[in-house]
């Protein structure tokens, strides 16, 4: 893979903010160095469009068994980093940083720690989690903090996410109270249904001293090691990416658990939409796709769809529908719903001319993968899957589909919904989290609609909700408008990272008012 474009002297920032500070991210993946989903995406794009608005950031990140740093060009630093992994000076570990720079100053470091790291994989071997999960990401947030605290400028603000640096803000508090006085700890949640679990005999690899076996903070009723609930409970300031799932994690339903721990910190907590990086993800420059387009040029789409059903076998039907769905295969993603939906609305078809062809790109588990064969084999000229993990694919996939469908069981936020968008391709989602915030039915509102939004994640409800983007795409006159209104919806970076400075400078100065006193 060919790193180098991401690798940039560049500083264009605006300095547009009312103080300039320090932020370190902290994350377990990185695009496109390494991914997963979306968390990589957001954790390369939010840090350049925090250092547009002025800001220093710097972005943190485990050097995986992938990555070979002499490749992509990544300059060793002289001194290592120490990492405890006790109490303050105990079994440290020495750990090489690698340091390389995104696009608008951001500095970003790798975190070289072969045994926890160095190993192909982010968090485990195909189905199967690393054994050593517990550890390894023990170690990752108490690196986090060691980097903070030791970095060359103070520090103002510590961004952990998800559940890999749940631990941060615990060590911070614990080993270094006075150091990170000034500091704040930003805990972002971007998916509740990953909690970093471990039983109770996984304590050990905390290094926290025995005090804290004891602390429900770090335990869940039926006393699983918990580090999301950790880091929920120790952050200062707790966020998560849309305004929908902020109020959903706070009920029962959408709490994986820990609505009530949530919604004793709701006064803490924050709603902000991700946004779309759209110099990756823009059908006018994507360097992935058959041929480029904009509003004006939207034949391109046309082409790219006929590209894409020749490299996949699939009949090449202009006025047929093409439906993509980019995800991972898990039960959020709502593919046990996706699989007989398609099924009931293949099998009725009484002309060839009627229905879809669909386009699954999907890494998951073998029960969804046998499934979604299963499917290509009941429909040979109607369905393909692509199993497994393809950044590229998605980006044609993006460009060449008419309908993107996301029936996720809920979604933090969602990102191919957003992307689609800006490709003209017409989302049609489950009415959850961040694609109800995204996406507004065009039923609701023909002038304003930018896609089809179900209420009930079912059949029928999924199958309406398809049969109705079919129809609105057999007419040309009503569906060319409502592509050019996804196209023309701004997810950009720029009022989200906006309201993180915001956040971040209020939090700031609550820290620095309670340490003067
Ligand atoms: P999540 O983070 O829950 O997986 P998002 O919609 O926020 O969902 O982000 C998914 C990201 O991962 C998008 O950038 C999407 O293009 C990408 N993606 C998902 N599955 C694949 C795949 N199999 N191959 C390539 N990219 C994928
Ligand atoms: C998670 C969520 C997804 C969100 C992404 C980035 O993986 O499942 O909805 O867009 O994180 O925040």
């Amino acid at each position: 893979m060919d790193l180098s474009r991401f690798i940039s002297k560049k500083d264009s920032s605006e300095h547009i903010t009312p103080k300039r500070l320090t932020i370190v991210f902290a994350a377990s993946e990185v695009a496109p160095f390494s991914k997963s989903g979306g968390l990589g995406d957001v954790a390369a794009s939010l840090p350049q469009a925090l250092a547009q608005r002025g800001h220093n950031v710097i972005v943190l990140t485990p050097l995986y068994g992938h990555l070979d740093p002499k490749a992509h060009r990544f300059s060793r630093r002289l001194r290592s980093l120490t990492v405890p992994r006790k109490s303050k000076r105990q079994d440290q570990l020495e750990a090489t940083l690698w340091e390389s720079r995104l696009d608008h100053g951001v500095q970003i470091f790798f975190l070289q720690a072969d045994e926890y790291f160095g190993r192909e994989g982010l968090y485990g071997d195909g189905d199967q989690d690393f054994e050593d999960n517990a550890a390894r990401f023990a170690f990752f947030s108490r690196a986090a903090v060691e980097f903070a605290k030791d970095f060359t400028l103070p520090v103002d603000i510590l961004h952990c996410n998800d559940w890999h640096t749940g631990l941060a803000p615990v060590y911070a508090k614990h080993y270094y109270e006075e150091e990170f006085a000034q500091t704040s700890l930003v805990m972002t949640i971007h998916n509740l249904a990953y909690q970093g679990k471990f039983s109770p005999d996984a304590f050990d690899d905390t290094g926290l001293p025995k005090s804290y076996a004891s602390e429900s903070e770090l335990f869940d009723d039926d006393g699983d090691l918990n580090y999301l609930k950790s880091g929920i409970l120790y952050c200062d300031r707790l966020t998560t990416v849309s305004a929908g799932y902020a109020e959903e994690i706070q009920t029962p339903q959408g709490g994986a658990g820990l609505h009530e721990n949530i919604a004793n910190r709701s006064t803490d907590l924050e709603g902000i939409l991700n946004g779309a990086d759209y110099s990756v993800w823009s059908p006018d420059i994507d360097r992935h796709i058959a041929v480029q387009y904009d509003i004006d040029t939207l034949n391109g789409k046309r082409q790219n769809k006929a590209e894409l059903q020749h490299r996949l076998g699939l009949p090449i039907r202009p006025t047929l529908p093409l439906v993509g769905v980019i995800s991972r295969l898990t039960k959020q993603k709502g593919i046990d719903v996706l699989i007989p939906t398609v099924s009931t609305l293949l099998s009725d078809l009484e002309d060839e001319r009627d229905g879809f062809q669909l386009v699954i790109l999907g890494e998951g588990s073998a029960e969804y993968r046998d499934a979604l064969e299963e499917l290509q084999k009941e429909f040979p000229t109607r369905v393909v899957f692509c199993s497994g993990y393809d950044d590229p694919l998605a980006h044609r996939i993006q460009a060449a589909a008419d309908i993107l469908a996301v029936p996720s069981r809920f979604e933090p936020c969602g990102l191919t919904q957003i992307y689609a968008m800006r490709y003209g391709t017409v989302p049609v989602v489950h009415s959850t989290g961040g694609l109800a915030d995204t996406v507004a039915d065009l039923r609701d509102d023909p002038d304003k609609g930018t896609g089809f939004v179900f209420d009930e994640l079912t059949v029928d409800a999924f199958a309406g909700a398809l049969d109705r983007a079919c129809a609105a795409y057999r007419n040309y006159r009503k569906w060319r408008p409502l592509m050019v209104r996804a196209m023309e919806r701004d997810f950009s970076w720029h009022e989200s990272a906006r309201r993180y400075e915001s956040l971040y400078l209020s939090s700031h100065a609550e820290e620095e008012e309670s340490a003067a006193q």
